[in-house]
């Protein structure tokens, strides 16, 4: 007897949602930081006077950033265009990868 198609769809769901729901990938944002180095630097520590820092950021922050910029919900000239190539996996990546940079706070003073 085939198997009816309802359940064929259920079981897709239930292995495509943990995929997508599924934690960055440290190793695997390190390689696509490449194209983003020259403004945040491989350190994440910013190169150019109009970029941020994104080294220790906040992982989800990150994370929402990205994906604002791709969707077009932040605006910005750069970021727009960057972030047009990013799929939700390099997104994720990037920002474990980013988040995952060991920072030292030292307030002034
Ligand atoms: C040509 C320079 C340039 C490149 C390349 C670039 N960025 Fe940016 N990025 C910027 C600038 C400038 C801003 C500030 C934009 C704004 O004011 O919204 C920014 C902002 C961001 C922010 C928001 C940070 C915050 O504090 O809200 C994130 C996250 C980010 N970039 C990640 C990346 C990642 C990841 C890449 C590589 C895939 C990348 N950027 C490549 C220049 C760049």
């Amino acid at each position: 007897m085939p198997v009816p198609m309802t359940r064929l769809i259920l079981i897709l769901v239930a292995t495509l949602v943990p995929l997508s729901a599924q934690a960055g990938d440290a190793a695997a944002g390190k390689k696509r930081a490449t194209a983003c180095q020259t403004c945040h630097g491989m350190d994440g520590l910013s190169k150019l006077p109009e970029a941020p820092n994104l080294a220790g950021q906040v992982e989800p922050y990150l994370v929402k950033q990205l994906t604002d910029y791709r969707d077009g919900k932040r605006q910005n000239e750069i970021m727009n265009v960057v972030a047009k190539e990013l799929t939700d996996a390099d997104i994720a990546n990037l920002a474990a990868y980013y988040s995952g940079i060991q920072i030292d706070v030292l307030p002034p003073g």
